[in-house]
């Protein structure tokens, strides 16, 4: 088990938290790898109830590890994976957002059924300033949620969210002190656990049938972000963020 995220089953709950707050739980290819399993065990295990996500530190993770996105190397994102699995998982998931939610931070929680934000957690999907497409079929889930013009806010114009008008526009389902994010996100997940697990699964297919086509919109961006990935916008974005300087958009046209 890679520790750059630390899973742990307690009492039917399989705890999931990404672990690399120097980096501010920016994702790399081996942490997607880690969380997809993790969502592929607790799917085979009987004894998992619910899976609870989190973070170390002051940050729920910073989104994908930029340096990942830099260059022109053809290996496969992690997300690849990653994203259908979270989006496919049967069991419920929660999350427990314990500061800044960045790109897929926010993105992957379109796919979470219960979410509660500590007080200092906000959200941001910053695609467009990093030359780059939504991900997530978050395209496809944010507007659905938020309705067009917020969606628009966040997607086109990348502006933040904080939690408390998270909570307005029902992107959260609960916003507590910072201290007491923990207990009220494991207290949530053992009701659940407690719930006749076949009933919950059944409940948790019939409200996401509403939405159709999650998978094939997320291939759809997959393609598209990943030619934007190699695009000369995105690579100055990212080199720019390395190099902690502003990012020059003034060339491309
Ligand atoms: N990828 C790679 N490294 C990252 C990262 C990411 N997504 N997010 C943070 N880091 C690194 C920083 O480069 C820095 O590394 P260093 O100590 O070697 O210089 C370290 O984590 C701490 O981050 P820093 O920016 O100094 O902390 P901060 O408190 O000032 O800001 C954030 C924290 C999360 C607000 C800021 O790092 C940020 O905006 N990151 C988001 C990056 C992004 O655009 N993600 C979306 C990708 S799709």
């Amino acid at each position: 088990m890679n520790d750059l995220v630390v899973v742990s089953n307690t009492d039917g709950v399989l705890e999931v938290r990404f672990n690399r707050p120097e980096k501010k739980n920016a994702l790399t290819r081996d942490m997607y790898e880690t969380v997809s399993s993790a969502f592929e065990r607790a799917d085979a295990d009987p004894a998992i109830r619910v899976v609870l996500l989190t973070g170390t530190g002051d940050t729920f993770t910073s989104g994908n590890d930029v340096k990942d996105f830099q260059g022109t190397n053809s290996r496969p994102r992690g997300g690849s994976r990653f994203l259908p699995a979270i989006s496919s998982l049967q069991k419920p998931l929660i999350a427990a957002v314990n500061g800044a939610a960045i790109g897929v931070g926010t993105t992957m929680l379109m796919h979470c059924d219960l979410i509660v934000a500590a007080r200092s957690a906000r959200f941001v999907m910053p695609f467009t300033s990093l030359g780059l497409v939504p991900e997530a079929a978050s395209s496809l889930l944010v507007p659905r949620l938020l309705g067009h013009q917020r969606a628009s806010a966040m997607l086109l114009l990348g502006e933040p969210l904080d939690a408390a008008t998270a909570l307005e526009w029902g992107l959260v389902n609960r916003v507590v002190d910072d201290a007491a994010l923990m207990d009220t996100a494991r207290e949530m997940a053992q009701r659940l656990a407690a719930l006749p697990p076949q009933a919950v699964r059944l409940t948790k297919r019939l409200i996401k049938h509403g939405v159709s086509d999650v998978a094939g919109r997320i291939q759809e961006e997959i393609g598209l972000f990943t030619e934007r990935l190699a695009s000369p916008e995105a690579q100055e974005a990212f080199a720019a963020f390395m190099e902690k300087r502003k990012p020059d958009f003034s060339r491309f046209s």
